[in-house]
């Protein structure tokens, strides 16, 4: 049989939305290969890349840690049986994230995030969630009410979702504790948990203001509901204790994934003991995955906490490079008389078209200027630094970014802006 290749058979042209670049227009990027801080396209061209797949690159795309994967893959990829690293792995995340006593690994983080959400509902009883406007936990069902990244949902009728499955479902304003209040009085006693990204990554870089986090702590106390932190962009790339540890909040479940397996899919969620014993076969609430905890990535997440462990300067040089990014941006942000706030944590790097203080709810980035996103992506592009096409997400930099890299970051981003504004786009 003759096979010949077509290139319209992809749906969409992309198995995630975002990477078909609709939000910024023109032709989407498509990597043929990628190399430290490095994306090349099929022409061979050379970029800065800050897309990072959106979170998962703490170490760039070629860590020397996945040097010898054949050595790996000769003991087989996935059993369908525990195997030693799992145990292991568990006992090793606990020891970062003392909240997370119990756990149990599946594939991507979508997954984790629904599974967490079903033990909380079979642990609690009920079926009410509060989650935040602008968080993005997934591509499930309940998941995407409202949710940021490249969620793209808005014709409710026509997405696939039926109502009756997000029901229970209220979404509240991320950093507004009277609009949580109004949203728990919604789900009243039904109230099973509060699902929130303790610094969310998805509508731009937003910091949970101070007592934030505190109160949702409380307030879940108070109605008898579970807590659950979704740190799957921020652990650990935060931190080896994740932003609840910078937090000093204590969730009841955690779920992480991206940055984990070094590059492999892999994700867990976990929490209390007496949260998790409702798990299958213990309990009467089941969760599992062909692939969930397989071997070849549990090995990989081993070793990025090698890498992690043994190496915390590499927080260091990561948190300095993205230091010397933001003040460069606030230089020629400063020098254009533009009133955008820069933000930066650890090795996350953000600003939004929109003047006035830093983006604290979907409602503020809702008010960003998505058109001169768009035109400063392409003009970046063609200056050879990749960014993610969408407004809603972050710049991540990675071990592997050096001086180097962000000086020609910050000149590309000075020669961008100075030709948006001779456009009038600014
Ligand atoms: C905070 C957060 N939670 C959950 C997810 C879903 O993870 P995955 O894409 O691995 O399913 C994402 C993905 O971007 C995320 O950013």
């Amino acid at each position: 049989m003759l096979v010949t290749h077509r290139d319209d058979v992809l749906a969409g042209g992309a198995s995630s939305p975002v990477r078909a670049g609709r939000r910024v227009g023109g032709d989407p990027f498509v990597c043929a290969r990628g190399e430290g801080p490095y994306a090349y396209d099929a022409a061979g061209r050379r970029y800065v890349d800050y897309v990072m797949a959106y979170g998962p690159l703490l170490f760039g795309h070629t860590p020397s840690f996945l040097s010898d994967l054949d050595a790996l893959a000769a003991r087989g990829v996935v059993y369908g049986s525990t195997n030693p690293d799992e145990p292991a792995l568990a006992g090793r995340i606990h020891a970062h994230v003392p909240s997370m006593r119990k756990l149990r690994f599946t594939t991507t983080g979508s997954e984790a995030v629904q599974s967490a959400l079903r033990v909380a509902r079979a642990f609690t009883g009920r079926d009410a969630i509060v989650k935040f406007a602008g968080n993005y936990h997934g591509h499930f069902d309940l998941a995407l009410q409202d949710a940021g990244a490249s969620a793209e949902t808005g014709d409710a009728a026509r997405s696939g979702i039926p109502p009756g499955a997000v029901a229970g479902m209220a979404v509240a304003r991320y950093n507004d504790l009277d609009d949580v209040d109004r949203q728990l009085a919604r789900a009243g006693d039904r109230l099973a948990a509060i699902l929130v990204e303790p610094v969310c990554a998805n509508m731009g870089l937003v910091e949970a203001v101070p007592g934030f986090l505190a109160g949702l702590r409380e307030r879940a106390d108070r109605r008898g509901a579970l807590l659950i932190f979704d740190e799957i962009i921020t652990w650990p790339r935060l931190g080896l204790g994740g932003a609840q540890a910078r937090a000093g909040v204590v969730p009841d479940l955690t779920t992480i994934g991206k940055v984990m397996g070094g590059g492999f899919p892999i994700a867990a969620f976990g929490g209390r003991s007496d949260v998790m014993a409702v798990l299958a076969p213990d309990g009467p609430c089941f969760t599992g995955g062909t692939h969930a905890g397989m071997p070849f990535a549990a090995a990989l997440a081993l070793r990025v906490l090698d890498h992690l462990e043994t190496r915390p300067e590499l927080y260091a040089a990561m948190e300095r490079h993205a230091r010397a990014l933001a003040d460069g941006i606030r230089t020629t942000l400063r020098a254009l008389e533009l009133d955008y706030a820069v933000v930066q944590l650890e090795s996350i790097v953000d600003f939004k078209f929109r003047p006035g203080p830093p983006t604290r709810s979907y409602d503020d980035q809702g008010r960003a200027d998505q058109r001169a996103f768009a035109a400063f992506y392409h003009a970046m592009r063609e200056r050879g630094i990749l960014l993610p096409p969408s407004h809603n997400e972050v710049m991540f930099v990675s071990t592997a970014h050096g001086d180097a890299e962000i000086e020609l970051t910050v000149a590309a981003i000075d020669a961008s802006l100075r030709s948006l504004r001779a456009r009038g786009v600014i």
